[in-house]
């Protein structure tokens, strides 16, 4: 599969990804793909929508380092079963570059998710691996940090999130042109 980062506003971003049923190695290959995308572009998550995969599959490792693997996490059709606490951190995504928002969110989250060979699994994450769970896990939701800009936030970044529609109509308009 061809895959390529996909910026605000393209449509795959803002629809429900499918769940995952077959555990292949079509599967994994994909997988393998977003963690070279991942840490190419200096992420320490991403959401297979944001390859223009719309899978409930996402990815990620709090340390961003390719060299760093012990938190790395493959999740497949992730459920939050629990949540707990409420901190507001500030949030970027690789679909907005350069906007930065703070986003409040639970602390805490019990994640229920399948690996990558189907198997099931269920446990607490909190503080970073939380949040960067949550935000991709919105991403799975077509929610984006658009969505979760105070009024606020939206004035702040109208420059700059109306600069990604301009980027985006003008590659739409190239590619037919092409
Ligand atoms: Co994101």
């Amino acid at each position: 599969m061809q895959m390529q980062l996909r910026l605000y506003p393209d449509p795959v971003l803002q629809k429900a990804a499918a769940p995952v049923t077959e555990f292949d190695d079509a599967l994994r290959e994909g997988i393998a793909e977003m963690y070279r995308i991942m840490y190419a572009e200096g992420g320490v998550g991403l959401a297979a929508p944001q390859v223009g995969w719309s899978v409930q599959v996402l990815v990620l490792n709090p340390s961003g380092s390719k060299d760093d693997t012990t938190g790395e996490r493959t999740v497949i059709n992730p459920r939050i079963v629990k949540k707990w606490g409420k901190a507001s951190e500030q949030e970027g995504c690789l679909s907005f570059p350069e906007i930065f928002v703070d986003v409040e969110r639970p602390i805490g989250v019990r994640l229920a998710w399948q690996d990558e060979q189907g198997e099931e699994h269920e446990e607490d994450l909190t503080e970073f691996p939380a949040r960067i769970l949550q935000h991709e896990k919105d991403h799975l939701d077509g929610v984006l940090l658009v969505h979760r800009m105070s009024p606020v936030d939206k004035i702040q970044h109208r420059v700059a999130l109306d600069e990604l529609i301009d980027l985006f109509a003008r590659q739409q308009a190239s590619a037919n042109a092409g």
